[in-house]
Order: structure tokens, then C-alpha cells, then sequence
């Protein structure tokens, strides 16, 4: 295992590839060595969600940038909401590289709403694809990695949202305080097979997820909210082409993050939240 490939003969399976984070771990994930399973609905989710839907060409780009790093790459359009095709796409994966070391569940949607007032179908599929939908993740793949024999690391990636209270997308937040139980329960049952599981907490990334007017309009109707939704501090970061000072996170910031907890660097660290969030959540 070369030290710059420290994922050198693993496979990594990562829902919702087709672009934003979850694109930048598949390929960060390749680039350190590891064949990757990508998944992606590639198409609207659900009819609440007012930000573009992710599109066939999309996948297509992720598998070319993951080919580019010389892995091989299984792609699939599949909705985390339907456990039978997941469960298929698994164990096409282990006829093809024989096992599956990273799970990387990543697949979500986001919608803006007081709880009070919000439709049965804004809550409903907010928690069937970013919480029911993970756990089917979880179930398609855990049986395969524990049959594997190799233990392994899960990235449950919630959110800020998922350690503290955001007036405005509480049905979110309750899904992404969800990721934390089925983080910290599954690291308890996975444990002795050598598997590690851990959630992480972004704050604002660059995504198309991320709609500056929707959130503005929530602002600008509930001034009280903002208190919860405090200014990322500025830093300089100077990769992904991005240079100077960003209000937003990048993907490939957060990526740095998965790719430790995939590593056996982080092998001491399981039933963890990991805040990606430059400090932010301390205010
Ligand atoms: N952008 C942020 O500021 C932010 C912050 C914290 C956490 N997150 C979380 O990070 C994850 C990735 O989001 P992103 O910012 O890259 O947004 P994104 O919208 O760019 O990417 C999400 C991807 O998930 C896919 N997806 C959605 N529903 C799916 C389903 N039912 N089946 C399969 N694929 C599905 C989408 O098609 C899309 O490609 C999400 O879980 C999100 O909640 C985002």
C-alpha cells in the first residue's frame, strides 16, 4: 500500500455521487486508492424540493472524474428510498470487487418550512429519503461488509442541523438528528466486526442543495431565526480552484474529513459527531 494511496484495495460505496459532496468523496476517495460503488437518483426526488434535481449527466461526469484517478467505478441510478435495488447494486459490487469497506451515506434533500404549517409531503419526504432512506443504506450494505470479513468505516453525514436546533427545517433537523442514533446504536452493533461508524456535521457547503433566496425569504419573514444560522467565519482556502476568502465551505473541505475517518488513521475514533464547521456551531 503506497502511503499516498492509504485506501489501496478497498471499495467504497457513496450515495448520492452525482454531484456536490457527494461527487467530491467519491473521487477524493479514488484519488487515495479505493474502487468506488456510486449511486444517485439523477432526477427530481420529490415535488417540494425547489432547487434543480440532479440529472443523468451528472453521474456520468462523477464516473468519468473517478476513472480519471485510474480506479474502477460501478455507477447506478437508484432511489435510497427502495431497499431491493440497493440490496441489488451491493452484491453486484461484491461480484465485482469482492468486497465493500466505506460506506459513505450521503443522499439528501432539503426544504424551507415552519413545522406547523408545512405539508404531510414536505415531512414525509424529507424523513423517508434523508433518515429512512439511510437506514435502507445501512441495511443493504452492512450484512455485506461484515461477510467481507475486512471491517470497515460508515460516514453518516448529517448535519449541523443534526446537533442543534434550526428554526425554518425542523423536519430536517429531525432527520439529521436521526443520522446521530443510527450513528451511535450501529457503531455499538457493527463494533465486532470491526466496523467503525461515525456521523459528520457540515455547515454551509457550496451545493446546489444550498439556495441563498429560499433562505433569505425564510430570514427575511422570521428575523429570529438568523440567531440560529450564524456567519461562517472567513478563512482562506486555496484548492478546488477556489482561492481567497469563502463564506461558504467547499466540498473537497469536507471530503478531507471523510477520508480520515475512511483511513485507519481515524481508527481509534467510533460513535463520534464530527463537526465540519470551521467553529461556527460554538456561538
Ligand atoms: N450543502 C450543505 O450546506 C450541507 C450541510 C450539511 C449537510 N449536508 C448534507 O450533505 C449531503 C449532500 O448534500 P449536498 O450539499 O451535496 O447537496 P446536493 O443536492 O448537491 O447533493 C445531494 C445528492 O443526493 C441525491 N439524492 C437525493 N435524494 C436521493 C434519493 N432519494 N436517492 C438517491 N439519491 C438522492 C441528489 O440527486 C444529489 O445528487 C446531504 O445529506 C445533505 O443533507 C449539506
Amino acid at each position: 500500500m503506497a502511503a499516498d494511496r492509504p485506501l489501496e484495495g478497498r471499495v467504497a460505496f457513496v450515495t448520492g455521487a452525482a454531484r456536490g459532496q457527494g461527487r467530491a468523496h467519491a473521487i477524493r476517495l479514488a484519488n487515495d486508492g479505493a474502487d468506488i460503488v456510486a449511486i444517485d437518483i439523477c432526477g427530481p426526488v420529490t415535488s417540494s424540493i425547489t432547487y434543480p434535481p440532479a440529472t443523468s449527466e451528472e453521474l456520468a461526469e462523477t464516473v468519468r472524474e473517478v476513472e480519471a484517478t485510474g480506479r474502477k467505478v460501478l455507477a447506478r441510478e437508484v432511489d435510497v428510498r427502495d431497499l431491493p435495488a440497493q440490496q441489488q447494486v451491493v452484491a453486484d459490487a461484491i461480484e465485482q470487487f469482492g468486497r465493500l469497506d466505506i460506506l459513505v451515506v450521503n443522499a439528501g434533500i432539503l426544504s424551507w418550512g415552519r413545522m406547523f404549517e408545512m405539508s404531510e409531503e414536505q415531512w414525509d419526504s424529507v424523513i423517508q429519503v434523508n433518515l429512512s432512506g439511510a437506514w435502507r443504506t445501512v441495511r443493504a450494505a452492512v450484512p455485506a461488509m461484515i461477510e467481507a470479513g475486512n471491517g470497515g468505516s460508515i460516514i453518516m453525514v448529517s448535519s449541523s442541523a443534526g446537533l442543534k436546533a434550526t428554526p425554518g427545517n425542523g423536519h430536517y433537523s429531525a432527520s439529521k438528528h436521526g443520522i446521530v442514533a443510527i450513528t451511535n446504536a450501529l457503531s455499538l452493533e457493527v463494533g465486532e466486526f470491526g466496523i467503525r461508524v461515525n456521523s459528520i456535521h457540515p455547515y454551509s457547503i457550496d451545493t446546489p442543495m444550498v439556495e441563498r433566496d429560499a433562505m433569505m425569504e425564510v430570514f427575511s419573514q422570521h428575523p429570529n431565526f438568523l440567531h440560529s444560522f450564524a456567519p461562517m467565519p472567513l478563512h482562506p482556502v486555496n484548492h478546488a480552484g477556489k482561492k481567497g476568502l469563502q463564506e461558504f465551505m467547499t466540498p473537497e473541505e469536507v471530503s478531507n474529513v471523510v477520508a480520515w475517518l475512511a483511513s485507519d488513521e481515524s481508527m481509534a475514533i467510533s460513535g463520534s459527531q464530527i463537526a465540519i464547521d470551521r467553529g461556527v456551531m460554538k456561538y
